[in-house]
């Protein structure tokens, strides 16, 4: 098979030791002649990849005392629910990034006092809205680090007077975070931090058990930190394959190592974008992330949006069309996505360039 180049949004490449591990322990998970799909949770042996797996985000993220690491089922989209279901008492604020912020928003809309801080709808998401005031009577403050359809990304960890809460879905293990600045810190898994099907949520242990309202017993955080993640069946194999992306992780060096990586990718294809007269970027420059690279064809080249559609998928450029809200173009640009596998998009977008000279 040809070489093809992955840039999908998620779910997402993974490194080829990841996929190389867990096809072994598909066949037999750590020697016990039994596959990881069948292997029963209360073994020892699942439990000790369990307590790796924890243990690996506590290291990576240099997670302070305090703080449990919990995977759960029901993907980022339940954790809208289970935040403003555990933390939402008398008022709550979001920043409304986009369309995943939105919904968030929305969820705790249905159980109290929920509001848009503020709100980069008026230009189509294309910007981090900023110098809001936050007011310290708030429950939470909910912010989207990086919105994946837009390519916008909050890079630093902000001070804020009220906890506060993070979707980190497709921007965790991207750069190291001050986790001691979050209440909580939350995302679906199938970006940087492995397959879909799990999500894995930071949560701080003191900050729990604060409202009044009734916590169905799986929706109550409490009940999984008392558990470790275990209280019901979890989600096994996409745990092992998280653990295996972990471990992939640490053997490059971590997280400050992976930031290098990834501000060097990120610079490679933007200086493309700005350079290339066919192409324009369309996230404010300030705050474009390094995630996810979002452009279109430039004025007066919209005609040629298919052409080079196709033109890169003949190249081996997968998972390059934007969402249907932006149009154009997205490469995702997660972890597992190489220096190599930019520059042969580079290379096909300079191609191009000259073909339409
Ligand atoms: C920033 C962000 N939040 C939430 C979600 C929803 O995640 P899930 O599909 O795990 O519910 C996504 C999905 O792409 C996302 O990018």
């Amino acid at each position: 098979m040809a070489k093809v180049h992955v840039f999908n949004a998620g779910p997402c490449l993974l490194p080829q030791a990841v996929i190389d591990a867990s096809i072994e322990a598909l066949k037999d998970f750590k020697g016990t002649g039994v596959s990881v799909l069948s292997i029963s949770h209360r073994t020892k042996e699942w439990e000790a990849t369990m307590n790796e797996c924890r243990a690996l985000w506590k290291e990576l993220l240099n997670i302070p005392e305090g703080y449990e690491v919990l995977f759960l089922g029901g993907g980022a989209s339940l954790e809208f629910l289970y935040v403003a279901m555990n933390f939402l008492e008398k008022k709550a604020a979001y920043l409304d990034t986009g369309v995943w912020a939105h919904k968030a928003l929305k969820e705790a809309q249905g159980l109290g006092e929920a509001y848009a801080i503020a709100c980069s709808k008026d230009k189509n998401y294309s910007y981090i809205p900023k110098g809001f005031e936050i007011p310290s009577d708030l429950d939470y403050l909910h912010i989207t680090t990086n919105n994946t359809i837009y390519g916008t990304e909050i890079r630093e960890d902000m001070d804020c007077p009220v906890p506060l809460i993070a979707d980190m879905s497709s921007d965790i293990l991207s750069r190291p975070v001050d986790v001691s600045k979050y209440t909580m810190i939350y995302g679906g898994a199938q970006k940087n931090a492995g397959p879909a099907g799990v999500a894995f949520v930071i949560v701080k242990k003191d900050a729990l058990g604060k409202v009044s309202r009734y916590l169905p017993t799986m929706l109550d955080y409490r009940t999984h930190v008392d558990k470790e993640s275990m209280f019901n069946t979890p989600p096994v194999f996409s745990i092992f394959v998280m653990n295996e992306t972990l471990k992939w992780l640490k053997s490059i060096g971590g997280v400050a190592a992976m930031q290098k990586i990834n501000e060097k990718k990120a610079a490679t294809l933007y200086a493309e974008i700005d350079r290339n007269p066919l192409f324009v970027g369309t996230a404010a420059v300030e705050d474009r992330s390094l995630m996810n690279v979002c452009f279109v064809m430039a004025p007066g080249f919209e005609a040629l949006q298919d052409e080079f559609m196709a033109f890169s998928k003949e190249r081996g450029m997968v998972g390059i069309k934007g969402h249907r809200s932006v149009g154009g173009f997205r490469a995702s640009l997660y972890n597992a996505c190489s220096q190599e596998d930019v520059e042969a998009l580079v290379a096909c977008m300079q191609e191009f360039e000259k073909l339409h000279k």
